[in-house]
């Protein structure tokens, strides 16, 4: 069933687990990331990013992603990841998204609450929950970039006065992670996190989340992180099972027997996301 990201979320903090938000571009990726929530009993954030509108339409991400939504007995929340302007998000929320991020990381402290409480005001009257961002997370998103030398850390003062000032439903926070692929080993900054998480009560959530050790995302739920956005990792195993099969049957031109395989291996990694977030059978 379609729930607001916030239902998720706030369910998530009380039992002390973290939901993933998994990055959907296909209908192959989709139905893998549901499948893989209805089998472990998991409640499940899908989510696109500004790629994934660009590849498949915004229109087609929202249709598919409310009847996967409404066929699967387990809460699954439909967000907009990384959004970047207004209209975008008014688009998303028309078109039946339960959950919307603004990424007003990249601009100041004021003109991020500005457009995070423009955004909140369309929102929560639609039931649609609302996540920020507040410090800049490095790496490559799709379309967003940012260079190493201006990610910037999240100020717990700063976190503190930003949920205050804008109601948001969840906050992304820059603690050491980024997009795409690691060169050497993240560093998290915990005891950051630790002093974010004692001050606020609104979720947290981490980005980034791809390559990171399984010790250090379950330390991160244990001080507070609820939402940790995956896409990294599905695009790799989804890619290394189409690899295999081709390195296998070079000849095969039936895109099922090519894409069907990569569905099972992204649809594994999700189950694995799932059992160390610790949200298998919270749904
Ligand atoms: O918003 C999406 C995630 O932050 C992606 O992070 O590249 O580590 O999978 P990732
Ligand atoms: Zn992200």
């Amino acid at each position: 069933m379609l729930v607001s990201g916030k239902e998720i979320l706030q369910e998530a903090k009380r039992g002390k687990y973290a939901v993933g938000a998994f990055n959907v571009n296909n209908m192959e990726i989709l139905q893998a990331i549901v499948e893989a929530a209805e089998e472990v009993n998991s409640p499940v954030i899908i989510q696109a990013s500004q790629g994934g509108l660009k590849y498949a339409g915004l229109e087609y991400i929202a249709e598919m992603g409310k009847l996967a939504a409404a066929q699967a007995k387990v809460p699954v929340a439909l967000n907009l990841d990384h959004g970047t302007d207004f209209s975008q998000v008014v688009r998303c929320i028309r078109h039946g998204f339960s959950a919307v991020m603004i990424d007003g990381s990249q601009m100041s402290f004021e003109e991020n609450i500005a457009i995070t409480k423009k955004v909140v005001e369309v929102a929560h009257p639609n039931n649609v929950s609302v996540e920020a961002e507040l410090g800049k997370i490095s790496g490559v998103e799709d379309d967003v970039v940012v260079a190493e030398h201006d990610a910037l850390m999240t100020d717990p003062d700063e976190a503190a006065e930003f949920v205050e000032r804008t109601n948001c439903d969840a906050l992304a926070i820059a603690i050491g992670t980024a997009h795409g692929v690691y060169k050497g080993e993240p560093k998290l900054d915990f005891q950051r996190l630790n002093e974010i998480s004692s001050r606020i009560d609104t979720p947290l959530v981490l980005h980034g989340a791809s390559g990171v050790s399984d010790d250090a995302i379950q330390k991160a739920i244990s001080y507070g992180i609820v939402k940790i956005n995956i896409d990294t990792d599905l695009r790799i195993a989804f890619s290394n099972a189409v690899k295999e099969v081709l390195k296998n049957h070079p000849d095969e031109i039936d895109p099922r027997k090519i894409l069907g395989p990569a569905k099972s291996a992204l649809k594994d990694a999700v189950k694995a996301k799932m059992e160390l977030f610790g949200s298998v059978g919270r749904a």
